[in-house]
């Protein structure tokens, strides 16, 4: 069975480029792999600053930086994995069932999260015991 941090990848957006400035766009279930319900962003992130520190249980998610740079650390229990965001054209797909941590803000970043459903509290794991003894049952 793939384990879901084998799931999660960095996704390569469509550029076009342009003398008068680059354009990126992003079609639900067409370059990303759910229909988009809910954008969401973090600015004015003050530096040494952590975001996350939370899993879903069936929201999936992409995560870009679309000014400046950050990392997502993404935990899944059995394997972690870093990545260091700062291309506009990059998303990073995380899938449920994935702890998450962001931090390493740049001054001024921007990071955009597009998800697959509108905010839902029921949706998280906020404890890492709790999501950890929840994968452990399925
Ligand atoms: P949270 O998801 O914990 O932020 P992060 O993962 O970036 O650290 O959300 C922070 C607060 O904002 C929390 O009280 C819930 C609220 N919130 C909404 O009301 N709607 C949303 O779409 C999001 C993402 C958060």
């Amino acid at each position: 069975m793939t384990s879901p941090i084998e799931k999660c990848r960095l996704i390569d957006l469509p550029k076009i480029t342009d003398p008068r400035g680059n354009l990126t766009f992003i079609e639900g279930g067409n370059h990303v792999p759910f229909d988009i319900s809910r954008v969401y962003y973090l600015y004015d992130v003050p530096g040494g600053s952590e975001r996350g520190g939370h899993a879903h249980k069936g929201l999936h998610q992409l995560i870009i930086a679309m000014s400046g740079s950050f990392d997502v650390l993404l935990d899944d229990g059995a394997g972690k994995r870093r990545f260091h965001l700062n291309r506009s054209y990059y998303g990073l797909y995380v899938c449920p069932m994935i702890w998450r941590e962001l931090d390493n803000f740049s001054s001024g970043s921007v990071c955009l999260v597009l998800a697959s459903n509108i905010y839902e509290e029921s949706d998280y794991y906020r404890d890492y015991n709790e999501f950890i003894e929840s994968r452990e049952r399925k």
